[in-house]
This record gives C-alpha cells, sequence and structure tokens, in this order.
C-alpha cells in the first residue's frame, strides 16, 4: 500500500479532477480525499475516518455502499461475458432484463429504453431524438429547447447549455443557440417578496408562453425540466406548477423531457416523479439510481408516442445512426438488474418516502426558527436548507461570504457528516440513501444545527 503522501502528491500532480477549483488543488490549497470503503449510509477514507454520507455520493448510491448482491452481479457477469455490444440486435440476457424491469416501473405509456453511460449523454440522446423526430414529421423547423434556469442536466456541448448554471457556460461558449431559458419554479427565490404562490404559479407559466410567442411555437420542439430541482437548489415546484406547465406544452404541441436521472427509481417515495406530479412525459432521463451508482449506466425511456415515428423514420431512412460501443454494457445492466430487485426486496421507495418525511419534518423543526434560515424545503429524500442575512426582507449573504460552503465544512469537521454545499447560492442540501434510519436522520439534522450555530451563532 502507498503511503498517503505519495498518493496525495500523484493526485496533486497528475489527476485533473471535475468541478473543482483547478489551481488551488494543484498548490495545496484544497483538501484531498481517498475513500477507500463504504457501508450503508457512510463511507470510509485511507485515513481512518467514518463518515455519515448525507448525499449519497452525488445523489446516486440510492442502496447505500457496500451491497454485495450487485457487487456479486457485477462479478458474476464480468466472469461470465465482460462485454458484447448492443448494435443490429444484439443483448445480453442482463441487459434485455434490465429494459423490461425499467418498464414494468415506468408510467404506461412508456416503450423502449435505450441505454447510455451518464445522464449527460442520456440528455443527449434525447435532444437527437426529439431532432429526428421532428424531421421525420416533415417539421424541420421545430428544433429549440426550453430549459429553465437552475436546471442541471449535464455538462456535455448541449446538455452544459441545457443546464441553467452560470458556471457551467462561463468560458466555454455556451449556451448554444437552439437552448432557450425560461423562469425556474422556486417560489423562494421570487421578486416579489409578497407574492403568493399561485399568482407566483401564473406568472411562471405567462413567462414560458411569451417565450413561446416570441420565438415561434412551431420553432420550439421540447421543454426539458427536473420534476424536482437538483442542483440549481434543491426545490420542489409549487402547487400546480407541472399541471400548467403541461397544459402550455400540449397546446403548442412541444414534447416534454423529464429528466428524472435523481428522481429516478424511487427518492420521492414514488418509483418516479412523474408518477407523484401526473407528469406525462414523451422521454425520461434515468441513470444515477438505476445502478445506484454501482457501475455507470444511464438510459432515456421513449414514449410509444415517439417509437411509433422513430420506427417510421427507419423504415424511410435505414438503420438509426446513433450508439455508442458501450451502450447497454453487460456489466453496468447486471448492476442494474441486482439494483431494482434489492430496492423491491427492501422496500427501499417506501423507507425514502417515510425516512425522508421524517427528515424533512426534522429538519425544519430545527433549524426553520433560526434568524438565518430562509427555507427548509425538501420532498421524499431530497432535503435543503437555505441562509438569508436577513429572514424579514429575505435578503441575501454575499456570495463571498460562502456561508454554505462554511456550514457544510462544519459540518464535516465537527460531526463527520458530508452535506452538499450547492453551487448556487448559500444552500446546504441533503439527499441520503434510502436505507437511512430515524436515528441517522436525527444525526444529521444535528450536525447541521451545530454547524449553523457554529458558523452564523
Ligand atoms: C437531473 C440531472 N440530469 C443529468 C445529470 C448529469 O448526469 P451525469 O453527471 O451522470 O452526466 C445530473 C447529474 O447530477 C442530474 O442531476
Amino acid at each position: 500500500m502507498l503511503h498517503n503522501d505519495q498518493l496525495e502528491h500523484w493526485d496533486r500532480e497528475y489527476f485533473f479532477h471535475p468541478s473543482t477549483h483547478l489551481a488551488q488543488f494543484a498548490r495545496g490549497d484544497l483538501p484531498h480525499r481517498v475513500v477507500t470503503g463504504g457501508a450503508g449510509c457512510h463511507i470510509e477514507d485511507r485515513n481512518g475516518n467514518r463518515l455519515l454520507d448525507a448525499f449519497a455520493g452525488l445523489y446516486c448510491v440510492n442502496v447505500g455502499y457496500g451491497r454485495t448482491e450487485i457487487s456479486e452481479a457485477i462479478a458474476d457477469q464480468a466472469r461470465e461475458l465482460a462485454y458484447y455490444h448492443s448494435y443490429v440486435g444484439h443483448g445480453t440476457e442482463a441487459s434485455i432484463t434490465l429494459a423490461k424491469m425499467i418498464l414494468d416501473r415506468a408510467p404506461d405509456h412508456m416503450s423502449k429504453v435505450y441505454f447510455g453511460l451518464s445522464g449527460s449523454d442520456a440528455n443527449e440522446t434525447n435532444i437527437k431524438l426529439v431532432w429526428y423526430y421532428n424531421n421525420i414529421l416533415g417539421r424541420p423547423q421545430k428544433k429549440k429547447i426550453i430549459s429553465r434556469w437552475r436546471g442541471y442536466h449535464g455538462s456535455g456541448l448541449m446538455t452544459g447549455s441545457l443546464t441553467g448554471l452560470e458556471l457551467f457556460h462561463n468560458k466555454f461558449d455556451l449556451p448554444l443557440a437552439q437552448v432557450l431559458h425560461t423562469e425556474a419554479p422556486y417560489y423562494f427565490r421570487r421578486q416579489a417578496v409578497a407574492q403568493g404562490e399561485a399568482d407566483f404559479v401564473a406568472q411562471c407559466v405567462a413567462e414560458l408562453e411569451t417565450l413561446i410567442s416570441r420565438e415561434g411555437a412551431d420553432t420550439i420542439a421540447a421543454f426539458i425540466g427536473e420534476p424536482v430541482l437538483g442542483t440549481g437548489g434543491i426545490v420542489p415546484p409549487p402547487a400546480g406548477y407541472w399541471e400548467a406547465i403541461q397544459e402550455v406544452l400540449e397546446k403548442h404541441d412541444i414534447l416534454l423531457i423529464a429528466d428524472e436521472v435523481v428522481t429516478g427509481f424511487g427518492r420521492l417515495g414514488t418509483m418516479f416523479a412523474s408518477d407523484h406530479y401526473g407528469l406525462r412525459p414523451d422521454l425520461i432521463t434515468i441513470a444515477k439510481g438505476l445502478t445506484s451508482a454501482y457501475a455507470p449506466l444511464s438510459g432515456t425511456i421513449v414514449s410509444d408516442k415517439m417509437w411509433k415515428v422513430l420506427e417510421q423514420g427507419t423504415d424511410e431512412n435505414g438503420p438509426i445512426g446513433h450508439g455508442w460501443t458501450y451502450s447497454a454494457h453487460p456489466i453496468g445492466a447486471a448492476a442494474g438488474v441486482a439494483n431494482l430487485k434489492l430496492i423491491d426486496d427492501l422496500d427501499l421507495v417506501t423507507n425514502a418516502g417515510e425516512v425522508g418525511t421524517y427528515l424533512n419534518n426534522a429538519m425544519l423543526d430545527a433549524l426553520g426558527p433560526h434568524a438565518h434560515v430562509g427555507d427548509v424545503r425538501g420532498k421524499g429524500m431530497l432535503c435543503a436548507v437555505e441562509f438569508v442575512s436577513d429572514k424579514d426582507d429575505r435578503s441575501f449573504f454575499d456570495a463571498s461570504d460562502k456561508i454554505g460552503p462554511q456550514i457544510a465544512a462544519k459540518m464535516l469537521e465537527q460531526d463527520s457528516v458530508i452535506a452538499r454545499a450547492m453551487p448556487q447560492g448559500d444552500i446546504v442540501g441533503f439527499a441520503p440513501p434510502f436505507c437511512l434510519t430515524k436515528g441517522e436522520a436525527d444525526h444529521i439534522v444535528g450536525a447541521t444545527a451545530r454547524a449553523v450555530r457554529a458558523v452564523l451563532g
């Protein structure tokens, strides 16, 4: 085994970390951590620290760490057949079985699953399918995609454009021209503090209508949204938002892409958030929870309506020109089959709903009254606390004060709890594994309260 200092040297010298301040890390101004193991909701690092991971990695290790049911399925698959492609009618037992398992769980009007490797590539696939669809229907001008400010859909060229966070655009020459952004359903950050929730929803809808009429409905192909905003701040939409938005989309024949990379497979306490919010998506993006991140795998679930047109397209034009070497990789598929089975066997979706509600209520009780807590919000096993400098006029701290990052750092230092300082705003986010116990939820809430007292008094 290498000494830590040797590994740290290599890490700083050779490893390009994603979403990291590169210069600070290379200089040694940012800590590095080598993660060596995990069990349940905890990870362990090379220095012997045991940390409660209240963000399940990047909200992806939904069944928790150390599940041998999944690691053994991966090992068995690797021994039996580590790889074969899925082009031109080829498949493996695991990939075909997983497609069936996903469709059994998805809303009834969904038809097929295309497999990729990451949430980003699945959303790239979605946009290509939407464009193909409109070309086959003979409306080549209907191509623009509407996304929301603060939405997160990945960091590729198209998906980084769809993402509505400045950090993912700045200096990358994004967003691309075909992408339009509209208001996020972020009631807490409404411009007029006195505005009621129903009025705010009406404003979101009016903005969408204005955008559509400005651009022309005949130029707009699809609307993409996370049922609950994730990386943009963990924000459940206000009541009535999705019903009203869907009405507008249907009126203008605009497809709906539900990005369920975070919410898919149980995070809200229902198998899909589309069930929870009554969404009728044309495409659903899945990734993270599909394998609980035990192996990279993502997917695009295609509706009956779109599938018919895709079939027509290949009858007219030949095989679809889309696919990757690793589409439906058998090791990822085997992990997916074992993961979905485990979620059912342990009834983890129910636990996510019940313990998630417990966590949210306990967080609200403990943090709600604090003078600098502006909002405590969540749904299922998603929770966020947002900080303000003044509660009465809802003014925010200066970003340079880094209140959110300071609180997350204190939680780690004082109580060995990992929370996530969300990238835009002073928001501390929680998305624990579904196997979280009420005792662990209490520990997360206690750690948050202690950190807030330490940083803000
Ligand atoms: C809603 C959503 N969509 C897409 C992505 C991109 O997934 P990936 O990081 O696997 O490319 C993420 C990642 O956090 C996400 O939260």
